[in-house]
């Protein structure tokens, strides 16, 4: 791996390789979701804990100030809606000179294996991939499942962190599922877990992101469940210890309001 490819990773997982992302891009295909209608607002207080953000190039020109110092993953896959007729009808829409242009970090597209368009997105991928080796630019692979969430699981996960892995993605984002060790193991690049909609309780996200950690990820690329909560700093705060410090959920607990 070339410096500035390795150079931009360390940036993106510092402290030996662990990572706590915000993940802010929701908006590319849900519009301006409960929590995050105005981004700015939504990571002011947050950002302090945060060792990258996930975002648009919309929100990055318009939402965050050019002066700030943190890395950033860009997400470049876009095209589809929560109102149209297909999620996995995602092509890239961002161009690697974008990306580098604005000083990413990273390139971040999403992968629909199983779905009518399971061709169209990894040959996007393999694109991406070959751009970045040429700009030194890490892709992120986001192994996405549309409104099938109950698709979450051991097997299916594993298969495409593998693909996404076996085309060339420098790191994969993907959910949490039983026998995740399964899914780490058999992916041969660093993987990060996405939060997934808001669940029930915050204790449910602190027990989600140590049983990752536990199984190997390297860290959260959490969205909702940070900022849709009533307490986000206590939130991204508990997470962070988790991640950063290996405490217990009980001990990252003690970091919300209601600890
Ligand atoms: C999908 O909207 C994006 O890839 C998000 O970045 C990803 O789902 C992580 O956010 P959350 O933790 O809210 O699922």
């Amino acid at each position: 791996m070339d410096w500035g490819m390795k150079n931009r990773l360390s940036r993106l997982m510092p402290n030996g390789g662990k990572a706590v992302w915000l993940a802010i891009d929701h908006g590319y295909f849900l519009g301006p979701i409960s929590k995050l209608e105005d981004p700015a607002k939504t990571i002011k207080p947050l950002i302090q804990y945060t060792d990258a953000l996930m975002l648009t190039r919309g929100v990055l020109r318009n939402c965050i100030d050019a002066a700030i110092d943190m890395p950033f993953l860009l997400r470049v896959s876009g095209g589809n809606s929560i109102a149209g007729p297909a999620l996995s009808n995602e092509t890239i829409h961002t161009s690697m000179e974008e990306a580098l242009r604005l000083n990413a970090s990273a390139v971040a597209f999403s992968i629909y294996v199983g779905t009518e368009h399971e061709n169209q997105t990894l040959s996007c991928l393999g694109r991406l991939v070959n751009e970045g080796q040429r700009f030194g630019m890490p892709v992120l692979a986001v192994t996405a499942v549309g409104k099938e969430l109950e698709k979450r699981d051991a097997r299916y996960l594993s298969l495409c962190c593998r693909i996404a892995a076996e085309l060339g993605a420098q790191a994969v984002k993907t959910y949490y599922c039983d026998d995740f060790e399964k899914v780490v193991n058999s992916c041969p690049v660093p993987i990060v877990v996405a939060g997934g909609p808001k669940l029930a309780t915050p204790m449910d996200a602190l027990h989600l992101a140590q049983k990752s950690m536990h199984a190997g990820a390297r860290g959260v690329d959490m969205g909702r469940n940070i900022w849709q909560s009533d307490d986000a700093v206590g939130m991204i705060r508990a997470i962070r210890s988790i991640v950063h410090d290996g405490s217990s959920v009980k001990e990252a607990a003690k970091l919300l309001k209601k600890g």
